[in-house]
């Protein structure tokens, strides 16, 4: 095989760019993940560095045993109705009027097959959502 001009052109280009990416690789450090891990934990457990991210943040947040969900009246009642379908951030991250969470309810019964609980429960969890997620206070 007769070597080319292009050829030697191209091989080089080729491990230019190879390098090039190389050298864009060793940029990221793969340790900046257990950035933060608390004292004594074992450094070779990748997640333990997410674990305590989330505990803190739930700690700040609300009842780590129900979801993050902060503590009160209804809060119990309000867990075990919602987490059958969907995880707990999808309430808290809500801040709606008071309206809007009765229109949600309906929503909730009437397109997403919701089962009401009794009228008590029902507007124990309304109170506790429109208290803890409003736009109105
Ligand atoms: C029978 C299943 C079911 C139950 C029980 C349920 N949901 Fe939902 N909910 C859904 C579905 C499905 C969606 C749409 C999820 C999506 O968009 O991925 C949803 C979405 C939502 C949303 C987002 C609405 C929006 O504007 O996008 C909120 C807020 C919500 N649910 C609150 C609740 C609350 C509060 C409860 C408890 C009182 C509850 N859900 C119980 C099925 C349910």
């Amino acid at each position: 095989m007769r070597i080319t001009l292009t050829t030697v052109a191209a091989t080089v280009a080729a491990l230019a760019l190879g390098s090039g990416l190389a050298v864009a690789e060793t940029r990221l450090d793969p340790m900046a993940g257990l950035a933060g891990r608390p004292a004594g934990s074992d450094p070779l457990d990748p997640t333990t560095a997410l674990r305590a991210r989330a505990g803190t943040a739930e700690a700040a947040e609300g009842n780590e045993e129900l979801g993050g969900l902060p503590d009160g009246a209804g809060a119990e009642e309000t867990y075990y109705q919602c987490v059958a379908c969907h995880s707990t951030e999808i309430i808290k991250q809500q801040r709606v009027t008071d309206h809007r969470w009765d229109e949600l309810w309906t929503w909730m019964v009437e397109e997403q097959g919701m089962v009401e609980p009794d009228e008590e429960t029902k507007e124990i969890i309304l109170a506790y959502l429109k208290t803890n997620f409003s736009s109105e206070r």
